[in-house]
């Protein structure tokens, strides 16, 4: 629109998407980390952007965080009939609010769609694990998860997250010694878009991502910048960056 060439978002936008190399940037004014209405402007492009996305039958496949559950606001009926929430990945250690089988089931009642949850424990051995993706109700929303046509994710600043979550202090030290800047999916990325450390569950892998027809990434406010750009290294050309301005004037500095 008129008002969004005026600002010069719409330039900023594609400035932003020729430095990090991904499928499309979309920005909305202001800062999340300054004022905590942007985080829903990014709920509200997130559900616009979805919207035009859907197509048939649709699995879409959340993350959680306070980001993902600003989105879920955001939704309502209008997005389309034939959508299944489900978490892209067994538990990384968030509070209930933020995990994504809790977001799953907001934005399912929002939307007024269907959605699946995924229960497994934080921490299992492997033999445990093994057992556990057998059992069948679990093996469904596996195999449903796996074929999720739009993915939905949040991006953290990885000592945030580790701080965050309840991880150990040997995987904290881990963390801060292989100089981890970004977290998406419970993975930890240095600044060259490199996994140094990974939270062991089940459902979506990193490597699953690539397959995935949309993907869409939401994480805004100045402070994000350098985990956007961190996670943004390696090839994400099929990744669609929701972002605010904080976060994109941050991203263009050097
Ligand atoms: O823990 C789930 C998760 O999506 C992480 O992968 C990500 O780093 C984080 O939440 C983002 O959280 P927030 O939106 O609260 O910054």
């Amino acid at each position: 629109t008129m008002m969004r060439e005026l600002s010069g978002l719409n330039s900023l936008e594609e400035q932003v998407k020729k430095r990090l190399g991904v499928e499309k940037v979309i920005i909305v004014s202001g800062d999340s980390d300054e004022s905590p209405w942007v985080k829903s402007e990014l709920g509200r492009a997130s559900a616009t952007c979805m919207k035009g996305m859907l197509e048939g039958e649709n699995i879409i496949a959340v993350t959680g965080g306070t980001t993902m559950a600003a989105v879920a606001e955001m939704l309502t009926p209008e997005l389309g009939k034939d959508i299944l929430f489900v978490p892209a990945r067994g538990g990384i250690g968030e509070d209930v609010k933020n995990q994504a089988n809790t977001i799953c089931a907001k934005m399912a009642e929002k939307a007024q769609a269907k959605h699946r949850v995924l229960y497994v424990p934080d921490q299992v051995s492997n033999e445990m694990y093994q057992t556990i993706v057998k059992e069948p109700l679990i093996h469904e929303v596996l195999t449903l998860i796996k074929s999720a046509n739009i993915v939905l994710h949040g991006i953290g600043d990885a000592i945030t997250m580790a701080k965050r979550r309840k991880t150990s202090a040997s995987d904290l030290e881990k963390i801060r010694e292989k100089k981890a800047v970004s977290e998406a999916f419970g993975y930890y990325f240095n600044e060259d878009g490199e996994i140094v450390h990974k939270v062991h569950t089940i459902g979506l892998q990193l490597k699953d991502i690539a397959d995935v027809e949309h993907v869409i990434a939401v994480a805004g406010g100045a402070s994000k910048a350098k985990a956007i750009r961190s996670y943004m290294k390696q090839d994400r050309q099929n990744t669609i960056l929701i972002t605010d301005e904080g976060a994109a004037k941050e991203l263009l500095i050097k």
